[in-house]
């Protein structure tokens, strides 16, 4: 398994952020759970909240094809297939943490249906790398975030990952009236009015 694991400071940042959310309706979403580092993190601080459940989506089979959106010098290493691994992966590290179990699902982002997702969100993390994947996660939790939610995204000051500051300058173009927007390491953070 490669070494891609979201640095302290940032975790540091993201459980502040989730924190922020404790008395906001709905559940946390991590869109792009990979190996669920960050997942069990998330899970542990929503010990402190047990009302919310957290749910983890990924392909789980890697990375999926680049578009044109996300060329960049840097991004060589990034290439489809990459960051694959199973389910029970995650679901293992969350038993052998004593976490509570969360909702894994399977899919590509696209292909999520309203079944596969809580009807109301409070905190997301989305960390899918590209284009589309920040662009369709975007569009599934954004009807779904309660006012006072918040959205974390991943890579947004990541030369590597262009995609992932694109999807959200073009969100932000048009919902900028909606959506507090301010920048904290690589994350891009996004607290609905
Ligand atoms: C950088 S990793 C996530 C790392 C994880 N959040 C962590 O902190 O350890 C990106 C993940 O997003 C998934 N992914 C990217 N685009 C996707 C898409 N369109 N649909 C489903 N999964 C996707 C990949 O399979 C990969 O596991």
């Amino acid at each position: 398994m490669k070494d891609y694991q979201i640095p302290t400071r940032e975790t540091d940042i993201i459980v502040a952020e989730l924190q922020k959310t404790a008395d906001i309706a709905g559940d946390v979403v991590e869109f792009g759970c990979y190996a669920g580092d960050t997942s069990v993190i998330l899970a542990a601080e929503l010990k402190n909240n047990p009302d919310k459940w957290l749910y983890l989506y990924d392909s789980f089979e890697g990375l999926p094809e680049k578009t044109a959106a996300d060329e960049a010098p840097q991004g060589w290493r990034f290439q489809a297939g990459e960051l694959r691994v199973s389910e029970d992966t995650v679901a293992h590290k969350f038993k052998k943490l004593s976490l509570p179990d969360p909702v894994i699902k399977k899919a590509w982002f696209n292909e999520l249906t309203d079944d596969d997702l809580p009807s109301s969100i409070s905190f997301a993390l989305l960390d899918g790398d590209f284009y589309e994947s920040i662009k369709v996660s975007l569009e599934k939790v954004v009807p779904r975030l309660n006012p006072g939610g918040i959205i974390v995204v991943h890579d947004y000051r990541n030369p590597a990952l262009p995609g992932s500051a694109k999807a959200v300058n073009e969100f932000m173009d048009a919902h900028a009236d909606e959506y507090d927007f301010r920048l904290a390491a690589t994350l891009a953070i996004l607290v609905k009015k």
